[in-house]
């Protein structure tokens, strides 16, 4: 009987390791486990043995019939599911394979420009303090133009030691770096600001900025036009011009705006079609600019006799949605894939 059940386990592993099919399975669970089968067979030799033997026997057939079962369960349960995903009718499952953000790789390529005329990239702090983000940037406290900034506060302890605030803009970089380093520098600091803005079509809580200054004993205005063309014809186009209107920015005097001439019309547009970009004025607004104003070279140590610099800062989406035509800032941030793969890099 020992010797029966055995040779009935080999055949059985033997049988298995050939099954292919669920066709073969069921041949197998006919054969092992049908009510023709050797184990049934054997089951009703059982009342014939001693009744020493029977209580044994029984023990044994059970347990193989067990594991029997065991492997034609698992092996039908396994084939049945392999042959749904084998079937040719199911939907394929798409694999997407993520890319670069489209304000990431443009950050990017605008800092390589920079880093190929000799700027440095230095990112700043994200929280700052009222210091760095106003009265070393000469705005004073009470400055009405305090209100462009407009500025979520951190409402932290007192015991930290004064107001923290999210930045309201990337200027305060130049200020850590001037406090840090002294000239000659030329820098650039991409990074994320915030201002508690009404979201809307042009506006959000948060954007990322690009901040760029120069310092150096014999640094012109001339420098500042120079530097802003090489990057206009690099990112935008070879045929690119600049218009630089006066401004007013505390930390700059002088002051301008910087235009550009519309990649879309180059300025000629068609008078039967008018330019969604620039709406037919031919110019769209890049950045703010200007020379660095002597207190803020002060504020940072540095000896505003001795040395002159220039700074410039641009906003990414504002330079993204000019570029590729996008009306809409909130686009960049609802990860909506539809808009997404549009720019894959
Ligand atoms: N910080 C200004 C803003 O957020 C942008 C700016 C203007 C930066 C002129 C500059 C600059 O460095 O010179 O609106």
């Amino acid at each position: 009987m020992k010797e029966k059940l055995k040779n009935l386990e080999n055949e059985f592993k033997k049988d298995f390791s050939y099954a292919s099919c669920v066709a073969d399975i069921e041949n197998l669970r006919i054969k092992y486990l049908g009510r023709k089968s050797i184990l049934t067979q054997l089951f009703s030799e059982i009342p014939k043995l001693a009744p020493s033997e029977k209580g044994v026997f029984g023990k044994a057939i059970n347990s193989l019939k067990q594991k029997i079962s065991f492997a034609i369960d698992g092996m039908a349960k396994q084939l049945i599911e392999g042959q749904a995903q084998v079937d040719l009718t199911y939907p394929a499952s798409i694999k997407t394979s993520g890319s670069v953000h489209v304000l990431s790789e443009l950050n990017r390529r605008i800092c390589d420009v920079f880093e190929k005329l000799g700027f440095a990239i230095v990112e700043g702090n994200e929280i700052e303090d009222e210091w760095h983000n106003f009265q070393a940037l000469n705005i004073p406290l009470d400055h009405p133009s305090r209100d462009a900034f407009d500025t979520f506060y951190l409402n932290l302890p007192e015991s930290s030691g004064g107001d923290y605030l999210l930045r309201s803009h990337t200027s305060p970089s130049q200020v850590r770096i001037m406090q840090k380093a002294k000239p000659p520098l030329a820098v650039v600091s991409p990074g994320r600001v915030y201002r508690p803005d009404e979201v809307d079509a042009t506006h959000s809580f948060m954007f990322h900025q690009i901040e760029g200054f120069a310092v150096n004993t014999d640094i012109t205005f001339a420098h500042l036009k120079g530097v802003l063309l090489e990057f206009a014809k690099a990112f935008f186009s070879g045929e690119a011009k600049l218009r630089f209107r006066p401004h007013f920015f505390p930390f700059t005097e002088p002051s301008a705006e910087v235009d550009v001439s519309c990649m879309i019309c180059s300025g000629k547009s068609d008078p039967d079609k008018k330019c969604s970009v620039c709406k037919d004025k031919g110019w769209l607004e890049i950045l703010g600019c200007g020379m660095i104003h002597p207190n803020v070279l002060k504020a940072c140590g540095i000896n505003p006799k001795k040395y002159k610099g220039f700074a410039f800062g641009m906003g990414l989406e504002r330079i993204a949605m000019l570029k590729y035509g996008i009306n809409d800032i909130r686009l960049f941030y609802e990860n909506d894939i539809r808009f997404l793969k549009q720019f894959t890099f």
